[in-house]
């Protein structure tokens, strides 16, 4: 099994990044509407997203951390990211980022994708804890923690300055043992045969 495998779900892919997606990449991390809430400011050259797509392959060699595209089953291209990063690996826990393209916004694609990234992370890489750093005016991200079972732990006022501005964070945290207690919870995910060659 690859570090960077292979994810389904009934509409998304969720597959390792290539450098073929650093336009795609640049689009959605230059886009200053989907970036108001990330820790970083939005790019504001295709080199940035080189940079990335550089950094997220150095992660798979390492696995240090995992970030992999989303794509759309029907129509193959990055429309966004799911992470786990920040891994400690001694106490089995990480934290869960994710993106997604504006046009794909409000169609339960990153339910689908955050679904399949979270069974894997529980199941195949063993750990035992999630965490999410958001924005708490960020409605939409919340909404997409609570929708898998996260629940709110902590508040920390003016934890980021990105590009000058201050900004809380609303911490949130989900247990193995709770993922997989949920009643009536079924992934919809299933992990495909990784592509030869496609890191
Ligand atoms: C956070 C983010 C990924 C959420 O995207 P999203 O499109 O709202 O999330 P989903 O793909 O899960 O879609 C959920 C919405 O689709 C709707 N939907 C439509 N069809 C659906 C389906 N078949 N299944 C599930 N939901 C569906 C849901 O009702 C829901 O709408 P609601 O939020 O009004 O209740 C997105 O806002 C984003 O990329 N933001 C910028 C990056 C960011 O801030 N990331 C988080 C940093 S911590």
């Amino acid at each position: 099994m690859s570090f960077a495998p292979t994810l389904e779900g009934a509409r998304v892919r969720l597959r390792p990044v290539t450098r073929a997606d650093v336009p795609a990449l640049y689009r959605i991390f230059g886009d200053a509407k989907v970036m108001r809430y990330w820790s970083t400011p939005a790019m504001t050259s295709m080199a940035e997203a080189e940079d990335m797509a550089t950094r997220i392959l150095e992660g798979y060699e390492e696995k240090a951390w995992l970030q992999l595209a989303i794509e759309k089953k029907a129509s193959p291209g990055l429309i966004g990211t799911c992470s786990i990063f920040a891994m400690h690996v001694a106490s089995r826990r990480a934290e869960l980022g994710y993106i997604l393209d504006r046009a794909c916004w409000g169609q339960g694609l990153m339910a689908e994708a955050l679904d399949c990234i979270v069974s894997y992370a529980f199941d195949t890489l063993g750990l035992n804890r999630l965490e999410a750093d958001i924005d708490p005016a960020n409605l939409a991200s919340e909404k997409a923690l609570l929708r898998l079972g996260f629940k709110q732990e902590g508040f920390m006022p003016e934890r980021w300055i990105v590009g000058g501005t201050l900004s809380d964070s609303a911490v949130f945290g989900l247990l193995a043992r709770d993922w997989h207690a949920r009643k009536g919870h079924e992934t919809m995910c299933t992990e495909k045969p990784h592509a030869k060659g496609s890191i």
